[in-house]
């Protein structure tokens, strides 16, 4: 069975008119770590509370085509026993899934990782279909140290698993997002970001292209060429908006359906204006809109713990930042 076109169509309708992707899918621990630091309870019911209480904002697929999630909230319902997935439907927001496992130590180099999560993907893609999912995500974690890291090695494998789990997304009639992140944490320079983003696309994109993945059928998400967070004289927002335009030129193909930002623990208001600059540097040859994560999120989680159960108070925070990256993505 084909599933091209299904594929083509999701993906368009990822990033379409500058709508983008609310990256929700942080692994239990984590959301544990987030929700602790602000004095919040982590268990199986409030964490749902918490993904019921975003995805139920008044208008959210104005500006959001799809969400992903982590398997715990893929296979919850809603306080009114409607399966998540079947929610999203009903608002017309895409369903995608973290699919995988964790970034784990890369054994020939134990300052760096590779990520997991290729056992079995055939088989838990074609379960996550049949219950709503349209599309994926996979995230490799790059290290910038000095001149040593990321070493090739890191590079190379981490290129090359996730070119292995797009192909069998696609295979499966899952659009993948691939997501080779380069960290923002250290002293680097924006030079020495932009030369290891390069790297790090171009290997990404010379695996895809081996193992035949189609570019129209996938969505890139990588991170912007930016400054190390603890570098002494840290690029402007328009810098590294240039660097990172370049940066994607240079290596993004122009049928890749579209690209959505991550952003990496930028604040939220520094996230919206980099895109916004990227954006007024068009025409570009993809769309360029976002999946943030924390960038989106943060302003409402701070409201939840202020005043837990006020949805109104948090939903407010989450349509602020999502109708601001939307018109942030339509800069022309
Ligand atoms: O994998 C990372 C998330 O999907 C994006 O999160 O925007 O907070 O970096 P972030």
């Amino acid at each position: 069975m084909s599933y091209k076109s299904d594929m083509e169509a999701v993906a368009a309708k990822m990033v379409a008119g500058g709508k983008g992707i609310l990256a929700a899918d942080e692994s239990s621990p984590t959301l544990t770590k987030r929700f602790e630091a602000l004095g919040l309870q982590s268990t199986f019911e409030t964490r749902r509370d918490w993904r019921e209480m975003l995805f139920s904002t008044p208008d959210l697929s104005n500006w959001i085509s799809g969400t992903i999630l982590f398997d715990e909230t893929f296979r919850q319902q809603t306080s009114q026993g409607v399966s998540i997935p079947d929610y999203l439907k009903s608002l017309d927001i895409l369903t995608g899934i973290k699919v995988d496992t964790g970034a784990k130590p890369l054994p020939s180099r134990p300052n760096e990782t590779i990520t997991e999560g290729l056992d079995g993907l055939s088989q838990r893609l074609a379960e996550y279909r049949s219950l709503g999912a349209t599309f994926a995500k996979w995230r490799a974690v790059i290290k910038i140290e000095g001149e040593d890291l990321p070493s090739r090695t890191a590079v190379l494998t981490n290129a090359h698993a996730l070119a292995r789990y797009a192909k069998l997304c696609q295979s499966e009639g899952i659009v993948p997002i691939v997501e080779p992140e380069v960290l923002m944490d250290g002293l680097h320079s924006l030079e020495r970001s932009f030369e290891v983003t390069s790297a790090v696309l171009h290997e990404v994109f010379c695996e895809l292209w081996d193992q035949e993945v189609a570019y129209n059928q996938m969505v890139l998400k990588p991170s912007m060429v930016i400054s190390g967070k603890g570098a002494a004289d840290r690029a402007t927002p328009q810098e590294v908006a240039s660097a990172s335009v370049e940066c994607y030129k240079n290596h993004v193909p122009a049928s890749v359906a579209g690209i959505a930002l991550l952003s990496g623990g930028q604040s939220d208001v520094e996230a919206t204006e980099h895109l916004r600059l990227m954006n007024e540097l068009g025409p570009l040859p993809w769309p360029l809109t976002f999946s943030y994560g924390r960038a989106l999120q943060d302003p409402a989680m701070a409201a939840w713990a202020k005043e837990t159960g006020n949805l109104e108070l948090a939903q407010s925070q989450l349509a602020g930042r999502a109708s601001a990256n939307f018109a942030a993505a339509n800069t022309r």
